[in-house]
């Protein structure tokens, strides 16, 4: 990390939030507007279907929310949750689903919503679940893509950025459930995510 001193200057504005960030990545305006992009195109697509926009919880709530207040057309959401993946379940992946859609979704438009794709391995088997109970169509909007570790290709539509292979945070993505909600992504700084090995 070149600048040892980006927390200190963003310490007026986002006060201890900013403790332990360093460089940002990916600036608020940015974010705004791919997310706005991303919109755009998912209306057009998608104008008359009513597509149902599936995320897993929990760090796409705030892509989901930003994308959804962006859209011009009908649409409704829904969650799921699944057991965060260990070594063990990365390896095998396998996920468990500990909360599952409110509805059937069989004929409908289904836009599977994540913030980020790192080995493919959950959303590989989330798709093939939500995939047996035959919607009309699948696909997936990923804001985030880190592509280093990918062990699964996984047709995405909708994408983005991409990420380096670093610990990253901000927008959803956390370091031990802290710094989802700086809205923008940076890197975490090393002596933060050092000092808890
Ligand atoms: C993230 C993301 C996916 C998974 C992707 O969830 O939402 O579920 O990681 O990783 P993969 O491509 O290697 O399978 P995470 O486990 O970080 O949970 P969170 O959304 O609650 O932070």
């Amino acid at each position: 990390m070149k600048d040892r001193n980006v927390s200190a200057r963003l310490l007026p504005e986002y006060g201890e939030l900013a403790e332990g960030v360093g460089e940002i990545l990916i600036s608020e305006e940015r974010l705004r507007q791919r997310v706005a992009e991303i919109a755009h195109q998912v209306s057009s697509d998608y104008a008359g279907l009513n597509p149902l926009l599936v995320g897993v919880l929990k760090g796409v709530l705030f892509f989901m929310s930003d994308l959804l207040q962006s859209l011009t057309i009908q649409a409704e959401n829904d969650f799921i949750a699944v057991s965060s993946y260990s070594p063990e379940t990365r390896q095998r992946g396998m996920v468990r689903f500990v909360k599952d859609l409110e509805a059937p979704i069989e004929g409908r438009h289904i836009l599977f919503v994540e913030d980020v794709i790192d080995t493919g391995l959950t959303l590989s088997y989330i798709l093939n679940n939500l995939r047996s109970r035959r919607p009309a169509s699948l696909e997936v909007c990923v804001l985030f893509n880190k592509p280093n570790h990918r062990l699964i290709e996984i047709p995405i539509k909708y994408k983005g950025f991409d990420l380096p292979d670093r610990f990253v945070v901000g927008y959803g993505l956390d370091y031990r459930e802290k710094f989802r909600n700086l809205p923008f992504v940076a890197l975490l700084k090393p002596e933060v995510f050092q000092e808890v090995k």
